[in-house]
Parts: C-alpha cells; structure tokens; sequence
C-alpha cells in the first residue's frame, strides 16, 4: 500500500468527508474546479475550505467573488457559525469583492480605483489585483467564487476560451491550494465537458438525482491530477455544521 500523503503535500480541506475521498486531502499548489448547478452548495464548500483552512490550519485565505456580495457571504456564513468578518479582522481571511466590475461599462470602469490607466476590465488586469492580495495577506489557500460570470458577456468563443486558459495559468502561478467554482448544468448525462474542467488540475462535481420521490444531492471527483482518488458519486448535504460528504455510503 502507498504511504499516507504527508501535510506538504496535501491541504486539509476542513470539509467532512471531502479529504477521505480525495485519500489524504487536496494536491497542494493545485487548483481545483468545483462544477455545480445554482443553489448546489459552491459558495459553502469554498468558504468552509478557507474558514477552517485559516482557522484550523493557519493558512490565510483569499475570497475572490464574482458573483455573490461580500456582505451577503458573511451573512449566509455566520449562519454555520463562520465568523468571517472576525477573520478578516485578523488578517488571517480577505474577501475581494470584484463582482460589479464585470458589469461595468469601459467608462464607468475606468472611474473605480481599479480602472487608472487601465482601459477595462480583463481577466489579466483581474489576476493582477489577486496577485497583490495574495502577496499581502500572505494567502495559501484563494478560492475565485463565480467564474461563469467572467464569460457572461463575451460573444466570441475564442476569447473565451483564452479568458479561461489565463485564469487558470495565473492561479497555478500564485502557489496556493486554489478553488474556482463554476455553473454547469448537469441535469444531463450526456453532457458536454466544459474547457474548465480540461484546464483545472482537478475537477469535483456537484449533481443532484431524482431517487424514487426525493432529491439526493452527490459530489463525485472528476479527476484530481497526480493522485489515487473515490471515483464513485457519494451523497452530502448542508446542515447547521456546514457542507458534508458521506464518504462510504453510495448514490445509486
Ligand atoms: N443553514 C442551512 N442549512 C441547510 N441548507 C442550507 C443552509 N444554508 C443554505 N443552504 C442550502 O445551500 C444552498 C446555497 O448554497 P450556496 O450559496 O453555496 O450555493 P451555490 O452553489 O454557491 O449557488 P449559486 O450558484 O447561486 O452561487 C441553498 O439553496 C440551500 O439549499
Ligand atoms: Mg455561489
């Protein structure tokens, strides 16, 4: 049998259940994908990575939304009993709200302290501000919550797909445990892969299933670059302790 994968290598990831399917814990240095429907859960599982990540662990962490108001992710949080305002306090969490700028006009943009001498917004100018909060909060773990909102308003496929391929080879570059979330639907079986899940080192997916007359909800690891992992889908749900994963129960 291979030996336990030591702390250097691996980053407890303070989600019930989620470090026995992955055997040890998530490849530190990598960054995964973590794909799911509206309402699945990804907002809770990354800040549950980096509240107990600063907390337990002592590994500072760096909140990066698109999509979500930072007020109303230390709200829904608070409701687990994650403190994050208290950590923030502590200079141990940060939450960088850039969820408005992709909505901005290239005018409108260029009034906020992001857009001095800079035309627009661009997912290069993006990983720039997260590489300087990384370097300042002294970040291992950085979760970028919302990632299909960076798409929303780009026609052409090419860019597109460039946009991604950036953000993925900025967050492998920072050298932290990353998470980046996005929407997939995954109502469908035959699916189309996403070029997110080809450009991530990791891939865990979020999946409901009609059993019978109720719902079960299942996360399941795509892949996870370089080590052994569950391959089957196993149940979570979301409860007063936060995101949990039943690792040795089955789906189906
Ligand atoms: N205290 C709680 N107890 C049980 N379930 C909860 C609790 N708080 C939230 N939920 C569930 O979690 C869901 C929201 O989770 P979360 O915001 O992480 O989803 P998400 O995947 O980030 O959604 P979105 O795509 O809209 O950003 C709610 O729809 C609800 O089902
Ligand atoms: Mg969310």
């Amino acid at each position: 049998m291979a030996p336990s994968p030591t702390d250097e290598e691996r980053c407890k990831s303070g989600v019930h259940g989620l470090d026995e399917i992955l055997q040890g814990g998530i490849p530190r240095g990598g960054c995964v994908l973590l794909a799911g429907g509206p309402g699945s859960g990804k907002t809770i599982l990354s800040s549950q990575f980096l509240f107990k990540g600063a907390l337990e662990q002592g590994e500072p962490g760096l909140l990066v939304t698109f999509d979500e108001s930072p007020e109303s992710i230390r709200k829904n949080m608070l409701r687990f009993g994650w403190d994050l305002a208290g950590l923030e306090e502590e200079n141990k969490l940060r939450i960088l709200d850039l969820s408005n700028l992709i909505y901005l006009t290239p005018e409108e943009f260029q009034k906020t302290a992001y857009g001095v001498n800079v035309p627009e917004f661009t997912i290069i100018g993006a990983m720039n501000i997260i590489r300087e909060n990384v370097k300042e909060l002294g970040a291992e773990r950085v979760v970028v919550d919302g990632v299909t909102s960076l798409s929303v308003f780009e026609a052409d496929e090419a860019k597109k797909r460039r946009n991604l391929a950036q953000l993925f080879r900025g967050m492998r570059e920072l050298d932290c445990t990353s998470l980046v979330t996005s929407e997939v639907s995954l109502a469908q079986s035959d699916r189309e892969h996403q070029l997110e899940e080809y450009l991530a080192d990791g891939v865990l997916l979020l999946r409901s299933y009609l059993k019978k007359d109720y719902i079960i909800k299942s996360i399941m690891i795509e892949k996870m670059r370089g080590i052994s992992h569950d391959t089957q889908p196993r149940p979570y749900t979301i409860a007063d302790e936060g995101f949990i994963i039943y690792p040795s129960e089955n789906v189906f």
